[in-house]
């Protein structure tokens, strides 16, 4: 979407839709108050009102969009605000939207521009690739957003930029989450790798069956036995080349789609299965941003990726898996596969020295139990890293919960026949999840993010979700970077 800035005044400017945003509670210039009456808008959080100056304003129609109050505003006020505008462009049918915020932000200039367009591009996102019957207002594009600035037009300007940047890097994620297992299968995964690589420059290495079995990637393997759709393992590199800058290794965990396996899922839990990728879905956006923003760091993307099938190749409950690391495995249940593809991507993580490791996976259900859709769990080895992301995400609007990692933990997920057993039983199911990544990664600064609760909205929240895929850890990791230290 073309998204310019102007300065002047929002109300003087014609346009097919205007959007006016103000807090609560906050005067509306006189000409639009005269257009109400006092109690019809307030500006409460998410409150609209659409009036139609009839040429008593250069606008022909106009929207009020409550901010809530002054207090509780977050950049997340002006995502959710953005994405309201565009979704009211597109059923009105407007080809051009112009906006304007009524007060003065406690935000600078870049930071909420950036939001507002992050809320602009995403809430435009739909994921209608399979529809072929579309009503006219679902397909209007909008085609202009139009954001008026009191001052400091250079940064709004810039901020717009960035926020686009990070939106194509969201939407990037969101099409391969949202893309079906029959179409996006860890083969699919691996050219969409290697297409990022040629077009932004990074240095792409997708390992296939042949060569995991050659280095031993047991975990992989193991999962993605019983599929015809063969696994991989992809390595996506920026900044290789760089000297004294820290290394970030960023893994997700890329099942294309969780049937369970022999220890089969109910058919309404494997509905949604194919979005068992979100944690690759997040590492890809947040590669393809880092190498459009030019981030001064080595950032190396890993991803396992499989498909969990029962078949007659399939691995078994009982079964013993030998790790890359060379760390043993007792399968108790197929359906934790999701550790059993992430233990190789965690050792081998430690070849670069990094200093984080962070680890995005849809792995447990207990998180959606324990938080729901409204937090992404953390599970951490290093406090100052957990504290990072922890302050990326408030900044994000993704924001993450942390849960403790003592030792008796790790003590649930220790196994009479091998080194480790892939279930602890129901009992504190995501953190002995985190308790089993966390022996494959040494002593190296690791956090794992659980977005079991977040990577999927049949009726999402926020406006600027659509059903299927948010996208989440995409933005979340993009602050991270931005101001890792
Ligand atoms: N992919 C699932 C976790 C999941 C559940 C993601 C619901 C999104 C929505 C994972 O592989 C899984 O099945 N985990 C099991 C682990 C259990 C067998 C210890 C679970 O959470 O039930
Ligand atoms: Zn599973
Ligand atoms: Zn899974």
């Amino acid at each position: 979407m073309d998204i310019s800035v102007k300065t002047g005044d929002v109300l003087s400017a014609s346009s097919e839709l205007t959007m006016l945003a103000s807090f609560e509670d906050s005067a509306l210039p006189a000409n639009v108050a005269a257009l109400l009456e006092p109690n019809d808008f307030r500006g409460r959080a998410k409150e609209t009102l659409l009036l139609y100056p009839r040429g008593a304003l250069a606008p022909r129609r106009l929207l009020l969009v409550g901010l809530g109050k002054r207090e509780a505003f977050t950049p997340e006020t002006l995502r959710q605000a953005g994405a309201l505008a565009v979704q009211k462009a597109r059923e009105l049918q407007a080809p051009d939207v112009a906006v304007g915020v009524q007060d003065e932000l406690p935000l600078p200039a870049d930071a909420a521009a950036q939001a507002f367009a992050e809320g602009i591009e995403l809430g435009a996102y739909r994921y209608w690739r399979y529809r072929t019957e579309l009503p006219a207002e679902q397909t209007f594009q909008v085609k202009r957003v139009t954001v008026f600035s009191k001052a400091q037009e250079k940064q709004a300007r810039a901020g717009i930029e960035t926020g686009q940047v990070i939106a194509r890097g969201v939407t990037f994620a969101r099409d391969l989450v949202n893309g079906p297992g029959f179409e996006v299968t860890p083969a699919k995964l691996g050219e969409e790798a290697l297409a990022l690589g040629k077009r932004l420059g990074l240095k792409v290495t997708v390992l296939d069956k042949a060569q995991l079995t050659k280095q031993g990637f047991g975990g992989i393997l193991a999962v993605g036995k019983g599929s015809a759709n063969d696994p991989r393992f992809i390595v996506m590199e920026y900044g290789a080349a760089k000297k004294d800058t820290p290394t970030i290794c960023l893994v997700g965990k890329g099942l294309t789609f969780d049937s369970g396996g022999l220890s089969l899922k109910p058919a309404d839990a494997m509905e949604t299965m194919k979005s068992d990728m979100g944690g690759a879905g997040a590492v890809y956006g947040a590669m393809q941003i880092v190498a459009e923003l030019k981030l001064p760091l080595h950032v190396v993307g890993l991803v396992s990726s499989a498909e969990n099938m029962p078949s007659s190749t399939a691995y078994r409950p009982g079964d013993v898996v030998t790790t890359l690391s060379g760390k043993t495995i007792e399968v108790l249940n197929t359906d934790a596969e999701g550790r059993i593809v992430l233990a190789d991507a965690l050792f081998y993580a430690q070849r670069y020295k990094p200093a984080a490791i962070v680890e995005l996976s849809t792995l447990t259900g207990a998180v959606i139990i324990a938080l729901g859709a409204h937090a992404i769990g953390l599970i951490g080895t290093n406090q100052a890293l957990a504290d990072q992301l922890n302050r990326a995400g408030n900044a994000s609007g993704e924001r993450v919960w942390q849960l403790p990692l003592w030792d008796e933990y790790r003590e649930m997920i220790k196994s009479e026949i091998a080194d480790l057993k892939n279930v602890g039983g129901r009992a504190a199911g995501s953190i002995t999840a985190g308790a089993f990544l966390a022996a494959f990664v040494g002593d190296y600064p690791f956090a794992h993010l659980d977005i079991a609760g977040t990577a999927w909205a049949d009726k999402p929240a926020k406006s600027y979700n659509a059903p299927g895929a948010t996208g989440v850890g995409v933005r979340l990791l993009t602050e991270f970077l931005r101001h890792y230290e």
